[in-house]
């Protein structure tokens, strides 16, 4: 196998190189019009692909059995690899044999993609902002177009990592709880979907101890988890092609109908009706999620414990999410 080692290789800093999953190379064309790198150690890189000879996928599957889970780009290519990925995805979705589970799986890479991209960043580029506008159009297609799409990215997105799992389970019950209130167009269904793709964007600075520690903080440490929707904003405050009530969303998320919310106390209906959906979906996917402080809850007693808690998330609201499992369990159940 033929590797050439950058001559500079022990000197160039790390940040000049960006991790990028090699899975986003499967199953797509050859050409790339940028150069790919493998970590060898520590700062060290080895050029693996170039943009002049393309891709080999003998050696990409050799390295994906070896157990390399992501190649590495220069800084500057970011762009190219984004509409890359962009176009792959485009290429997937506008072929009509493309098989439902392929779709999904793509959708959820590039979600993985564009939060990792986020996640590392602390910001969200523009080509970001419009990819995962995107990938939620298509999950907003997906499940108008296959019911059953459903079941299958829960499936799919319960064996993830928490953050990426979570940003995806709210971002789709958020589409279908307001999609189901009969309010809104697909626009704002699809925004409303943005909103909890990116509902928790601002957990990226909180440090993991006190994200992972549960109810078990103390003031000082309750105080910096609750700058999170706050710094959340802060990120997208610039970034141009963000609706604003996605900024809303993002703020908002932990307001609560009785005022005992933050980060502000806001009331009833001085809270963004969309923010309320995020808000009580993203409890709820918590709750039906391994934490590492505690064991899921079934859905069931999930949605019991949202309903016993009036003030906290809206009764409608919760209605809305329980006839929506409550039928996606019985179509289930007669398949
Ligand atoms: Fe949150």
């Amino acid at each position: 196998m033929f590797i050439s080692i950058p001559s500079d290789g022990n000197s160039v800093s790390q940040k000049e190189y960006k991790p990028v999953p090699i899975s986003s190379f499967r199953n797509v064309t050859r050409d790339i019009s940028f150069d790919l790198f493998l970590r060898i150690h520590d700062d060290n890189y080895a050029h693996v692909f170039s943009r002049t000879t393309g891709l080999d996928y003998k050696r990409l599957a050799n390295y994906m059995q070896k157990g390399v889970t992501e190649l590495f780009i220069k800084e500057e290519d970011r762009e190219a690899y984004e509409t890359f990925v962009a176009k792959t995805a485009d290429s997937i979705f506008s072929d009509p044999s493309t098989s439902q589970e392929k779709k999904i799986a793509t959708l959820l890479n590039m979600t993985e993609q564009n939060m990792a991209e986020i996640f590392t960043n602390f910001s969200i580029p523009p080509e970001t902002a419009d990819n995962s506008q995107k990938v939620i159009k298509n999950y907003v297609a997906l499940m108008t177009e296959e019911p059953k799409a459903l079941a299958l990215i829960l499936k799919l997105v319960s064996h993830g990592e928490y953050l990426y799992y979570h940003s995806i389970a709210v971002s789709i019950f958020s589409i279908l709880v307001a999609k189901a209130s009969g309010q809104f167009d697909t626009r704002m269904i699809e925004i409303i979907g943005l909103g909890g793709f990116l509902h928790d964007i601002g957990n990226s600075q909180i440090p993991k101890e006190i994200l992972e520690k549960g109810h078990n903080l103390d003031p000082k440490q309750m105080a910096i988890k609750r700058s999170h929707p706050k710094l959340g904003l802060q990120m997208i405050e610039n970034t141009p092609n963000i609706p604003d009530e996605v900024r809303w969303i993002v703020y908002q998320h932990h307001e609560q109908p009785g005022g005992e919310g933050y980060p502000n106390g806001l009331m009833g209906n001085a809270i963004f009706y969309p923010a309320k959906i995020v808000g009580m979906v993203d409890a709820f996917s918590a709750l039906i999620s391994h934490r590492p402080y505690r064991q899921a809850f079934p859905v069931e007693k999930a949605l019991e414990m949202l309903a016993s808690e009036p003030k906290k998330y809206d009764s409608d609201l919760v209605r809305l999410l329980a006839t929506i499992l409550r039928r996606q369990a019985a179509t289930e159940k007669a398949a």
